[in-house]
């Protein structure tokens, strides 16, 4: 079993999306993964996934609509084999949370594939979903073949 944690900012647009796309990703291809997310600011504590970002999964068939966000914590890094972030602000922000002495790797989203930018641009601002649910579904696939070929 492998456990892996996506991280962005709010936990309402991109986070929420790569936890239910590699969700979907992993069911279909067998793979028996512990999958959550969560934001490192606190504003949408308890709150769905940003509107706009339900209706652009939902076209896509990911249900993202049952999902709360809630506050990335320390206790994460116990609970996670991966901690994966959307920018470099996200991968600072859970880096500054680490236990002492806690080894479990932290991984930009992007890094899973070749070719692709070095960050999932926060949909929020830029407004563009469709963008994001690309760059996270390539990605995805990338850690899904990284974990079943052992090359994580
Ligand atoms: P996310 O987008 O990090 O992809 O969930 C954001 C959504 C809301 C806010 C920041 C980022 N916000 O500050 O409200």
């Amino acid at each position: 079993m492998t456990s892996v944690l996506f991280v962005c900012l709010g936990n309402i647009c991109r986070s929420p999306s790569a936890e239910a796309v590699f969700r979907a990703k992993a069911e279909a291809v067998g793979l028996d993964a512990k999958i959550d997310s969560a934001g490192t600011g606190g504003w949408h504590i308890g709150k769905p996934p940003y509107g706009p970002m339900i209706v652009a999964g939902s076209r896509r068939g990911y249900d993202l609509a049952p999902l709360r966000a809630r506050q990335f914590s320390p206790m994460d890094f116990d609970g996670f084999d991966l901690i994966v972030g959307m920018d470099a602000e996200n991968l600072e922000d859970i880096e500054a949370r680490r236990p002492k002495g806690s080894l479990t790797p932290v991984r930009l989203m992007t890094s899973f594939a070749s070719g692709l930018p070095d960050v999932v641009p926060d949909p929020y601002y830029t407004r563009d979903f469709d963008g994001a649910l690309d760059l996270i579904e390539t990605a995805s696939d990338g850690l899904i073949e990284a974990i079943r070929t052992g090359h994580l």
